[in-house]
């Protein structure tokens, strides 16, 4: 069955606009935001997220050591390096699972520096597991349905009692996590328990279970892992409508390099903890830096 994203009205900024093809190394997807002639950095007054100089160490491990990169509106930001590069860490740091011993974030402007996970997610910014992180016992519907959680605004309270403006937002839920089963194709299995799905489909309801808040900030974290070549196309095309539906700007954290350039109108390369490229999809492939932490991954490897 087709994608009927015209099928999503209770999606308040879910307003389709025409995009303006090439203005960005990636003329399929291209954002709306136009890049300064001869540069990889979109022109425009400030970014969207805005991480700078962000240090993180585990104990010796330093996993991100002075990490800056901008994301503007609208755009796809891909964020590659090898593994242990910093990616996840970087994620969860945006999304208030990790703090920060030095730098700053800022969303949207504001600092999200020491904010709690669920107030970053109510201010817009929703997000993807590597590891897939559902109620295995729930069906698939009602896992998209608590994403919509963060956006409660009733207080204890008046949710205790169960008032008419619970019964409300509860309603606005069930219809944007509806919504979203249609849009990601999930309506046959919507009433199956999420753990006895298979892997793709399981992270199509988190993919939906993190659209459901509307964010204007949507963080993937290897949303093809696990995926066949066919199903890495499709969510190729899938990630280009949802930004262009949604309106959101996405970063994508991938290991599928064929899917990362495909989709992205920047990357930024990552390798141990520090940033060794940023640029056009055709610029980062082509750096000898990113080149050489690849390589160097490979030839790393054991012996299969
Ligand atoms: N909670 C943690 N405790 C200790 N070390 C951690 C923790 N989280 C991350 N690290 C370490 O920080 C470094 C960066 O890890 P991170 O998971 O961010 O890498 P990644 O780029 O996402 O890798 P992958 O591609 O394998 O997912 C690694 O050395 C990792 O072992
Ligand atoms: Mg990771």
């Amino acid at each position: 069955m087709p994608i009927s994203i015209r099928s999503i009205p209770s999606c308040s900024n879910a307003t389709e606009k025409p995009l303006r093809p090439g203005t960005t190394g990636n003329a399929e997807h291209a954002p709306t935001r136009p890049v300064s002639a001869g540069s990889s950095v979109p022109a425009g007054p400030r970014p969207l997220l805005s991480v700078q100089d962000v240090v993180v160490r585990f104990g010796g491990v330093v996993a991100l050591g002075g990490v800056s990169f901008d994301v503007w509106q609208d755009e796809i930001c891909g964020l590659i390096g090898p593994n242990g590069s910093g990616k996840t860490t970087c994620f969860n740091c945006i999304s208030g699972i990790y703090q920060f011993e030095r730098g700053d974030i800022l969303f949207d402007g504001r600092s999200i520096r020491g904010v709690a996970g669920h107030k970053i997610a109510r201010s817009g910014i929703g997000r993807t597991f590597q590891n897939i992180a559902l109620f295995d016992s729930m069906s698939a519907r009602d896992n998209v349905l608590v994403g919509a959680y963060p956006l409660g605004r009733t207080g204890f309270l008046r949710n205790a009692f169960r008032l008419p403006p619970v019964q409300e937002e509860e309603a606005q839920a069930r219809n944007r996590a509806n919504d979203l089963v249609e849009l990601l194709e999930l309506e046959a299995i919507a009433g199956t328990r999420a753990g006895s799905l298979p892997f793709g489909t399981r992270k199509r309801i988190e993919l939906a279970r993190a659209l459901v808040t509307n964010p204007k900030l949507l963080l993937l974290d290897e949303p093809a892992a696990g995926l066949n070549h066919t199903e890495v196309s499709e969510l190729a095309t899938l990630i280009g409508r949802i930004r262009r539906y949604f309106r959101v700007t996405i970063v994508l954290v991938e290991h599928h390099m064929s899917l990362v350039m495909r989709v992205s109108d920047r990357v930024v390369a990552l390798e141990f903890g520090i940033k060794i490229a940023e640029g056009l999809p055709v610029q980062v492939r082509s750096d000898p830096e990113v080149i050489r932490a690849y390589l160097g991954d490979i030839m790393d490897a054991p012996a299969a």
